[in-house]
């Protein structure tokens, strides 16, 4: 009487094993082979910047300083450069509406590039890198050795020194390895440029009545400030587990069927 027994226990040994090796052949699906169409490698992340520019902001000054230096091709490729990356602060067109002190009208076409450039660093910099930068001291920008902002970082906020302009990060407009873009509320001034004889900087007066539309952009402005904050990829889910249900799920059938077997 004990052979049937045996025989079932054959039986289910065998079913389990062949469900197995079905499941293991056939868990990663066996890609299908002579398929012409190439599986696309993962194109690194091409950052556009005058498209990324001119949708966000508005930038528009700046991009267009950008186009007519050409600075935006050394921009580009220090963008494409994966490697090193760039970091760049970018006025809004704000900020050169109230540049009225030194002008940029005077400035040679040189002179200007260099004002362009100097408002990059040729790396990519998270804002929490910014806390290491600031103990560094000058830090060259893209314009040069002698072009160099001193950055401190005031519990998360991005201070920026340029001798003639003080200012500061106010939004993170874009921040993935290799490329970071930070709207500041000036136009970087270079002492390189403008000379050590930077006048003490008067405190704007507010003019009211005079201009609405400039007062009431103030407390916008400090709003965008407090929401401001580095932008967060997505974490990307594994499809590990996913892969493994299939072998799980027969698995459980066969286990089901020896059941079946054993009790029938
Ligand atoms: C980048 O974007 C601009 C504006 O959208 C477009 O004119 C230009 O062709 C793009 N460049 C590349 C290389 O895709
Ligand atoms: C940057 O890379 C893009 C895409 O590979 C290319 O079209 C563009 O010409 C490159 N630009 C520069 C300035 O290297
Ligand atoms: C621009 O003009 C002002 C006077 O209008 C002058 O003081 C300054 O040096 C000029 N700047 C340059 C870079 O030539
Ligand atoms: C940067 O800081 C150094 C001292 O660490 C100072 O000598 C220099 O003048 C500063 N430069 C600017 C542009 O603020």
């Amino acid at each position: 009487m004990e052979f049937p027994r045996i025989f079932m226990f054959s039986c289910c040994a065998l079913l389990l094993c062949t469900t197995l090796a079905y499941g293991q052949a056939t868990s990663p699906p066996a890609p299908v082979a002579m398929i012409p169409t190439p599986t696309p490698a993962p194109a690194p992340a091409y950052i556009n910047l005058t498209a990324l520019l001119s949708v966000a902001g508005p930038f528009h000054t700046f991009l267009d300083y950008l186009e007519s230096t050409k600075v935006i091709d050394t921009f580009q490729n220090q963008a494409n450069n994966t490697d090193q990356g760039i970091t760049i602060f970018v006025p809004k067109d704000n900020a050169f509406k109230g540049l009225k002190k030194p002008s940029l009208s005077n400035l040679s076409g040189e002179q200007l590039k260099s004002l362009i450039l100097f408002h990059a660093l040729p790396k990519f910099y998270s804002l929490a890198d910014f806390s290491e930068l600031s103990i560094k001291g000058p830090i060259s920008t893209l314009a040069g050795g002698q072009f160099a902002l001193n950055f401190t970082d005031d519990s998360g906020t991005v201070h920026l020194d340029s001798g003639w302009s003080k200012t500061k990060v106010t939004s993170a407009v874009h921040s993935t390895d290799p490329v970071a873009i930070y709207q500041v509320d000036k136009v970087l001034l270079p002492e390189a440029i403008f000379g050590t004889d930077i006048p003490p900087t008067p405190a704007p007066a507010p003019a009211p009545g005079i201009s609405p539309a400039a007062a009431a952009d103030s407390p916008s402005e400090k709003s965008k400030e407090s929401s401001s904050s580095p932008e967060t990829s997505p974490s990307t889910s594994s499809s590990h587990n996913i892969m493994n249900l299939g072998i799980w799920r027969q698995l459980v059938l066969a286990a089901l069927a020896c059941g079946v077997v054993l009790f029938c």
